[in-house]
C-alpha cells in the first residue's frame, strides 16, 4: 500500500534541478557576507517581495523570532491572532527570548484580525503600568485557519491601525506565495503595507531548508545581529540558497495545482458522513475538518487513517488537517478519499 502523506507540505523533497544547483552552488563564508548564492537569494527574495533587503534564516520559526527580537524590547507587548502559528507552535520564543508579552485578539475564519479588535487591544503609550504595543503580527496564508488568505486590503486595514499607534507589523508569510497564487496577485502586493515579512522555502516550494526574512535595509541590519545571536550564521549555506533560487524561479506557479487538489479533497471530505467543513472556503493547500464524536476523537481517527496509509495531523481534539503538496497527485486525492470513507465506515463515495 502506498502511503499518502498529507501531514504537511514540509515533507516535500528537493527536485532534481535543486539537487544539481546545490551541487554546483558557488559558496563562501556568509558570516563575512561572502556567499554569492546567499547574496543572490536574498536580493531576489527582497525584489519579489518589494522590500529593500532579505536575510536567509534556518527556519520560519527563526525568522519570526528574529523579527520579534529586532522590533521589540524586553517588556513590550506583541498583538497577534489567537490562532497564530507564532503563538501555538513556536515554543513561546517571542516571550522567552525577545522578552515580549503576547496579547491575543480573535482570528476570523480566514485568519484575519478585525482592525477594531486590534485598536481596542493596543495600549496607550507612556503609561508606566502598561507594556507598550510595539509589534502586531499577521499570518498569510493562515495555517490553523485552513490556509485562509488575506487580501492586500485586509492587511492594509490592520497595518494602518498598528502604524497609527506607532507599532510595526510583521507578517508570518510562511506560505505567502500560496496566497499570491490563490489571489493571482504579486506577492509584493500582499506585503506592501507590512514592515517585514518572513516566508519559507522549505514548505510547498520544496526546498530542504530555509526561510527568508525581508524588510527595510535598516531592519535587516538589525536582524543580522539577532540571527547571529540565535546561532543562525550558517557559513557556506549557499548550498541551501541555490535550491531557494530554483524554488523562486520554478516552484511558485505550480502551487495552483496543490490548491486545486485541496479543493477536490475538501469537496470529497464534505460528502462523507460525520466529517464537517465548508469546502467552498478552501483557498490554498490546507484543509481542516471536524470529526463527529460518533467517529471517535480526532486522535483515534488519525490512528485509523494511519493504519490505512493516510498520514494526517490533528490541530485540535476534534479536528484533522490535511495539506496538499507536490508529491500528492489527483489520483492520491481520490485514493485518500476512498480510504477516509472506509475509516468513516462508509462505502467510498464517487468523486
Ligand atoms: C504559518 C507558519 N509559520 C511559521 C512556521 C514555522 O516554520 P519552520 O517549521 O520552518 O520553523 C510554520 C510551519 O509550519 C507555519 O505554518
Amino acid at each position: 500500500m502506498n502511503v499518502i502523506d498529507l501531514r504537511s507540505d514540509t515533507v516535500t523533497k528537493p527536485t532534481d534541478e535543486m539537487r544539481r544547483a546545490m551541487y554546483e552552488a558557488e559558496v563562501g563564508d556568509d558570516v563575512y557576507g561572502e556567499d554569492p548564492s546567499i547574496n543572490r537569494l536574498q536580493e531576489r527574495a527582497a525584489e519579489m517581495l518589494g522590500k529593500e533587503a532579505g536575510l536567509l534564516t534556518a527556519s520560519g520559526t527563526m525568522s519570526n523570532l528574529v523579527a520579534a527580537l529586532t522590533h521589540c524590547q524586553r517588556g513590550d507587548e506583541i498583538v497577534m491572532g489567537d490562532q497564530a502559528h507564532m503563538f501555538w507552535n513556536e515554543s513561546a520564543g517571542a516571550s522567552a527570548l525577545a522578552g515580549a508579552q503576547v496579547r491575543l485578539v480573535p482570528n476570523s475564519d480566514q485568519g484575519g484580525i478585525d482592525p477594531d479588535d486590534l485598536s481596542a487591544a493596543i495600549r496607550p503609550r507612556g503609561n508606566v503600568h502598561m507594556p507598550p504595543t510595539t509589534l502586531v503580527c499577521l499570518e498569510n496564508t493562515h495555517n490553523r485557519c485552513s490556509g485562509g488568505v488575506l487580501t492586500p486590503e485586509d492587511t492594509k486595514r490592520v497595518a494602518d491601525v498598528a502604524h497609527a499607534a506607532g507599532a510595526k507589523v510583521h507578517l508570518d508569510g510562511a506560505r505567502i506565495f500560496n496566497a499570491a497564487v490563490s489571489l493571482e496577485v504579486p506577492a509584493s502586493e500582499l506585503v506592501k503595507d507590512v514592515d517585514d515579512v518572513s516566508f519559507c522555502l522549505s514548505k510547498a516550494l520544496s526546498c530542504p531548508v530555509g526561510s527568508v526574512l525581508c524588510g527595510s535595509k535598516e531592519f535587516i541590519e538589525g536582524a543580522l545581529k539577532w540571527r547571529k545571536m540565535v546561532g543562525g550564521g550558517m557559513r557556506q549555506a549557499g548550498v541551501l540558497a541555490a535550491a531557494g533560487l530554483v524554488a523562486l524561479d520554478n516552484m511558485v506557479e505550480r502551487l495552483a495545482d496543490d490548491h486545486a487538489n485541496a479543493r477536490r479533497l475538501a469537496h470529497g471530505l464534505a460528502n462523507i458522513n460525520g466529517l464537517s467543513l465548508d469546502a467552498d472556503s478552501i483557498q490554498s493547500n490546507i484543509v481542516i475538518f471536524d470529526v463527529d464524536e460518533s467517529l471517535g476523537t480526532a486522535a483515534q481517527f488519525t490512528s485509523s487513517l494511519d493504519r490505512e496509509g493516510v498520514k494526517v495531523s490533528s490541530p485540535g481534539p476534534k479536528s484533522i488537517r490535511m495539506v496538499t503538496h507536490r508529491h500528492i497527485s489527483n489520483e492520491d486525492v481520490d485514493e485518500a478519499l476512498a480510504r477516509v470513507s472506509k475509516v468513516a465506515g462508509e462505502l467510498p463515495s464517487t468523486h
